[in-house]
């Protein structure tokens, strides 16, 4: 017969057992809490490289577009100094005349046709008819390079820890300009902008955001297409549309779109973390990101948030995760 295990002694042996169960949950949860610490970081990390890759693989977009102008701006100059030349030629050729004049015209028919001759074998009035267009066409271009430059550096700026108010259909424009290589050859843009009031947010992210929606659309254009951008006030809030007339998406890819590392691309020409980029940075504006799509109708991106920007709460977010 079994003897009897006094009360106190199972009890004992009850907590004891409980106790080290609870140790090493402890344990458990601390390993835990440090692999999601560590999961974390690593992925902010590739979110941060990911955006240096999308803007490095943009930047040879923008060396790309900066080359045209520069190209012409500088056979331009070569074309004004052959110009200033012949006219310094010119200018001597009449000086000559005016002296002669004064010398009582004995050589002044001479010198006259010299002048003619000479104006004649530089084509004066073309030379004097381009100067301007050259002049005109290189402000242009350079213009051009300046804003480029100046849009491109806007987007590769980090933001400081400070939400601003901004211009969002600006920001629109910024972002096409940047990505304006990849667009060009695959659709015609059109905007629909309303007007706006400025919008809080953290100028860098969206626009990283819109980057990636409008390289997507490009991307989704087999030949030629269409990539419309609206924009909207909804109460407190604002709202960009980015539509494009591409191939679409079956349900059972739009349910995996933003899924860090999913694509459908191939293998360099995407990582699959935009749409999964674009939904923390949209989160951490207290926003949203939507998606309407069918295969070969084309997709629409809806991105909304408050025009008063996120709430403290998820600004301290949001810093923590820009470190
Ligand atoms: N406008 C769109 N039309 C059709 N499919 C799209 C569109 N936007 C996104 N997708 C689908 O969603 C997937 C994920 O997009 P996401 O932007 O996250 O990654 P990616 O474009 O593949 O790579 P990355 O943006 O990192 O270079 C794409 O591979 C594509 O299948
Ligand atoms: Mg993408």
């Amino acid at each position: 017969m079994n003897e009897a295990i006094p009360l106190s002694e199972v009890l004992e042996l009850e907590r004891c057992a409980r106790r080290d169960a609870e140790r090493r949950l402890d344990a458990a949860n601390a390993d835990l809490a440090s692999a999601l610490a560590e999961l974390q970081s690593a992925q902010s990390k590739l979110v941060h490289s990911d955006k240096l890759a999308c803007i490095g693989q943009l930047a040879a977009g923008v060396a790309h577009e900066v080359n045209n102008p520069v190209g012409y701006v500088s056979s331009n100059l070569n074309t004004l100094g052959e110009y200033v030349a012949d006219l310094l030629r010119y200018i001597n050729a009449c000086r000559t005349l005016v002296i002669d004049c004064a010398n009582e015209g004995r050589t002044i028919v001479e010198s006259a046709r010299n002048v003619e001759t000479l104006a004649d074998a530089i084509d004066l009035d073309n030379v004097v008819g381009d100067i301007e267009a050259l002049l005109a066409e290189s402000n242009e271009g350079l213009s051009r390079v300046r804003k480029i430059v100046g849009d491109l550096r806007d987007f590769a700026h980090v933001d400081g820890p400070d939400l601003a108010l901004h211009d969002i259909n600006q920001l629109i424009d910024k972002a096409i300009s940047v990505a304006w290589n990849e667009l060009k050859y695959k659709a015609d843009i059109v905007k629909e902008y309303a007007d706006l009031p400025p919008v809080a947010c953290f100028a860098g992210r969206i626009g990283q955001v819109l980057l990636n929606l409008l390289v997507n659309a490009a991307q989704a254009i087999v030949d030629r297409g269409e990539i419309r951008i609206r924009t909207g006030q909804d109460g407190h809030d604002v709202w960009v549309d980015v539509s494009d007339t591409g191939c679409g998406m079956a349900p059972s890819t739009i349910e995996r779109i933003f899924e860090p590392f999913f694509t459908t691309k191939d293998v360099g020409q995407g990582t699959g973390l935009g749409l999964h980029m674009a939904y923390q940075i949209m989160r951490s504006h207290d926003g949203e990101i939507r998606v309407h799509s069918e295969v070969g109708m084309g997709t629409t991106f809806r991105l909304q948030w408050p025009i008063s920007g996120p709430t403290e709460g998820n600004k301290v977010d949001d810093d923590a995760n820009a470190r």
